[in-house]
């Protein structure tokens, strides 16, 4: 298959492309160099020639978010709209990547896929327009929500605990908000397996299953980096302020998945195992 790969120099990007590549399908990746997907001018056309777009661009800092709505905005929905026109006119299937941050982090039980949204933060409500847009300009879609994204390729939460856990020798992390660590090559895997399934267009919850917190994935990280994990200490939200909001609750559910027949990625705890070389270098 003719593979668009946006965002293709970011974390996942980077993943996505190397993972198609391997099996074999004909990928261009582009990134904001190439294809800014924010300009109009330049996504018409873009999808011509694809079988598949994938949209792994994004705006992702979500503390700057709070300050920048609108420049989150313009990438995080303008842009996924302007792809997706691209996509319905080329013929092309689109996949959006979406985050856990449309939900409020308010419930006690996973997340379905048509729980309703209610994004708490500036970077939830952009991913959330983005996913309303996708959905409007292109019947072919497939928004895949992921949450706590982890891989070798970009600063990522496992390896800034492992180096500032070596540095001081200990460090506090919050154990009150709860998710699904999730590896970036799981998730181009899972990706690349809706596709090729012809999955149904709809909402996906792309998360390892299972869940844990942020101490409980810090402890996990100092462990694999082959340090005593009893030197990551609990502490609370209420002690690390930070302009966005972070949700409590982060557990995504995966029934889309398995009703169209697709097998969701492993419990989190055995693919961090799987992971953690490959991640920590
Ligand atoms: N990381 C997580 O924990 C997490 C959690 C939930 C959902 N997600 C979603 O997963 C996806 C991938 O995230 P990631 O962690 O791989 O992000 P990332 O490493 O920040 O990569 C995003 C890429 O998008 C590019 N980009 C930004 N603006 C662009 C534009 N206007 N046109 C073209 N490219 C542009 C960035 O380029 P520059 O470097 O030049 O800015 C970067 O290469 C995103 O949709 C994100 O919202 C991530």
């Amino acid at each position: 298959m003719r593979w668009l790969v946006t965002g293709a120099h970011g974390m996942l990007g980077q993943d996505l492309v190397a993972l198609l590549r391997e099996r074999g399908h004909d990928v261009t990746g582009l990134d904001r160099g190439d294809l800014d997907i924010t300009d109009a001018a330049a996504t018409a056309g873009a999808a011509d020639g694809y079988d598949v777009v994938a949209n792994v661009a994004a705006y992702t800092a979500v503390d700057a978010a709070e300050a920048d709505e609108s420049t989150a905005f313009t990438v995080n929905a303008a842009g996924p709209a302007l792809l997706a026109r691209a996509a319905r006119a080329a013929g092309a299937r689109i996949v959006q990547i979406s985050t856990d941050y449309v939900f409020d982090g308010h419930a006690a039980q996973p997340y379905a896929e048509d729980a309703p949204i209610l994004p708490r933060s500036a970077y939830g409500r952009t991913k959330a327009a983005g996913e309303w847009a996708v959905r409007a300009e292109a019947p072919d879609h497939l928004v895949v929500r992921t949450a706590w994204l982890y891989g070798a390729h970009g600063s990522c939460f496992p390896k800034t605990i492992a180096r500032v856990a070596a540095e001081r020798g200990g460090l506090d992390v919050v154990a009150d908000q709860v998710g699904q660590p999730t590896w970036t090559v799981d998730l181009a895997d899972l990706v690349e397996r809706l596709v090729a399934a012809g999955a149904p267009a709809g909402t996906y919850h792309g998360t390892s299953q299972g869940e844990t917190s942020w101490h409980g994935f810090a402890q996990a990280a100092v462990a694999a980096a082959g340090m005593d994990p009893a030197i990551v200490r609990e502490t609370t939200s209420e002690k690390f302020e930070r302009p966005a909001p972070r949700p409590a609750y982060s557990v995504l559910g995966h029934e889309a998945l398995r009703a169209a027949g697709l097998e969701p990625i492993g419990d989190w705890a055995g693919r961090w195992d799987a992971a953690a070389a490959a991640v920590l270098g």
